[in-house]
C-alpha cells in the first residue's frame, strides 16, 4: 500500500479527485493518511467530512518553521508526500528527507509558465499572453528550484481563439484530475527510480 500525506491551501479539487479514484477502486494500492493544509483551505474541510485525518498548520503562525511543522505531522511510514495546490514553499530539509519523493503538480508543460510567482490564473494568463497553441499540466518531483525537479508526467490541453485565463484553468483542471491519480497508480503499481537523471518506470522485479 503506497501511504501519501497530501498537502494543499486552496479548493482542493486535485485531493477530491485522488479520494474519488481510491472510492472508485482505480487507486486501491493507494492510501492517504493525512491532508494538511497551510491556511484555512476549502479542500481541508472536504477531507475532514469524508473521514480523512486532517491538520492545519497556519502559515503565518509558523512563518519560518513550517517544514519541522509539517515533518512533526509526517510519520515515518509514510511513501510519497504530494503538493496538491500547496502554496508555500517547501524547504530543504523536508526536500532532503523526502527526496524524490514529493511531488507536485503544475498548471503548465514545465518548463513554460512556472516558478516563483508563477500560481493560479497568473499562470493561464501568461500562456495565452504569449499565444501558446497548447498548454497543460505537469506533475513532477520537487527539489530546491520552484517547479524545477524531474517530470513524471505531463498531459496537454489545445488553447482556443477566445480562451479565458478562466476558461484555460479549467480545462487544464480537467485534465489534472486525471494525470495526477495516474502518477499515483504508476508509483503505487511499478518501480520507479531516477537513474542518471532521468526518471525510470518499471514493472516490479524486473
Ligand atoms: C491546481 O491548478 C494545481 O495545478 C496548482 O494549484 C491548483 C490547485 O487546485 N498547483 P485545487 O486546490 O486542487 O483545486
Amino acid at each position: 500500500m503506497l501511504k501519501i500525506v497530501v498537502l494543499i491551501s486552496g479548493g482542493g479539487s486535485n485531493l477530491e479527485s485522488i479520494m474519488d479514484k481510491i472510492d472508485s477502486g482505480y487507486l486501491n494500492n493507494v492510501l492517504i493518511t493525512k491532508v494538511i493544509a497551510d491556511r484555512e483551505a476549502k479542500g481541508l474541510l472536504k477531507a475532514k467530512n469524508r473521514g480523512y485525518k486532517t491538520k492545519l498548520i497556519d502559515r503565518k503562525i509558523y512563518l519560518n518553521t513550517l517544514d519541522s511543522e509539517i515533518l512533526k505531522e509526517i510519520d515515518d511510514e509514510t511513501d510519497y508526500i504530494v503538493l496538491a495546490g500547496f502554496l508555500s514553499i517547501i524547504g530543504s530539509e523536508l526536500i532532503n528527507k523526502f527526496k524524490n519523493r514529493i511531488i507536485n503538480i503544475h498548471p503548465s508543460l514545465i518548463p513554460s509558465f512556472c516558478g516563483a510567482g508563477m500560481y493560479g490564473l497568473k499562470v493561464h494568463k501568461a500562456a495565452i499572453d504569449k499565444g501558446v497553441k497548447y498548454s497543460g499540466c505537469t506533475v513532477h518531483f520537487v527539489d530546491e528550484v520552484i517547479d524545477g525537479g524531474l517530470i513524471i508526467d505531463q498531459a496537454i490541453v489545445e488553447v482556443d481563439r477566445f480562451d479565458t485565463a478562466k476558461i484555460l484553468q479549467e480545462k487544464i483542471l480537467e485534465k489534472e484530475h486525471e494525470i495526477l491519480p495516474k502518477v499515483l497508480k504508476i508509483l503505487s503499481e511499478k518501480s520507479v527510480s531516477v537513474i542518471n537523471g532521468k526518471i525510470n518506470i518499471r514493472e516490479v522485479g524486473e
